[in-house]
């Protein structure tokens, strides 16, 4: 009788913690399982491979840098939440492909892909991301910086 009554108040009390701590959470929430099989995800865009260079290539990181503080700091900062999730370290969740995809082919994305699509349910008091304009290399630049925030 006493365990019901737990476990009653874990499953109301649950949602409301989940609620209370916002989009942070997500992170969190998502198993490592749902994280490598999101890693497996390449998302719907032009770009259907990338090659990565064994080491970090600092020219593409700079290029990176310089619009990633021109066109996504307003809403994304590395280490902490501010509009839009932290990057630091996404290359770790998402693929490379998937990245670029994401960023050439943005309302796309936003249309189909189940990941984008939970990832705005969360986001919903924000304005969704909007498509930045990219070319293809300025996107593979700005992959190159997000790699080299990853630990
Ligand atoms: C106007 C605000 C805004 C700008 C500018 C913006 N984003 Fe976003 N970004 C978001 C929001 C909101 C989301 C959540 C999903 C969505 O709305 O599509 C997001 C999601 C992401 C994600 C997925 C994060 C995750 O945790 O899986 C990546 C990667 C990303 N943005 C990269 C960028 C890059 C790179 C730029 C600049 C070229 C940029 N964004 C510019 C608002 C923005």
């Amino acid at each position: 009788m006493k365990s019901k009554l737990l476990v009653l108040a874990v499953l109301i009390l649950l949602p409301a913690v989940f609620m209370a701590l916002g989009p942070q959470s997500l992170t969190a929430a998502s198993s490592d399982a749902q994280q490598s099989s999101q890693l497996k995800d390449n998302g719907i865009g032009p770009v259907k491979s990338v090659t990565l260079g064994k080491t970090i290539d600092k020219k593409m990181v700079d290029e990176g840098q310089s619009i990633f503080f021109g066109k996504c700091s307003l809403c994304h900062a590395m280490n902490s939440q501010k509009l839009a999730p932290p990057l630091a370290g996404v290359t770790k969740t998402l693929s490379p492909v998937f990245i670029m995809n994401y960023l050439l082919n943005t309302a796309q994305m936003q249309e189909k892909d189940p990941y984008i699509q939970q990832l705005m349910q969360y986001y919903q008091s924000v304005p969704k991301m909007p498509d930045q304009n990219l070319s293809k290399s300025q996107a593979r630049a700005v992959l190159e910086f997000l790699r080299s925030t990853a630990k």
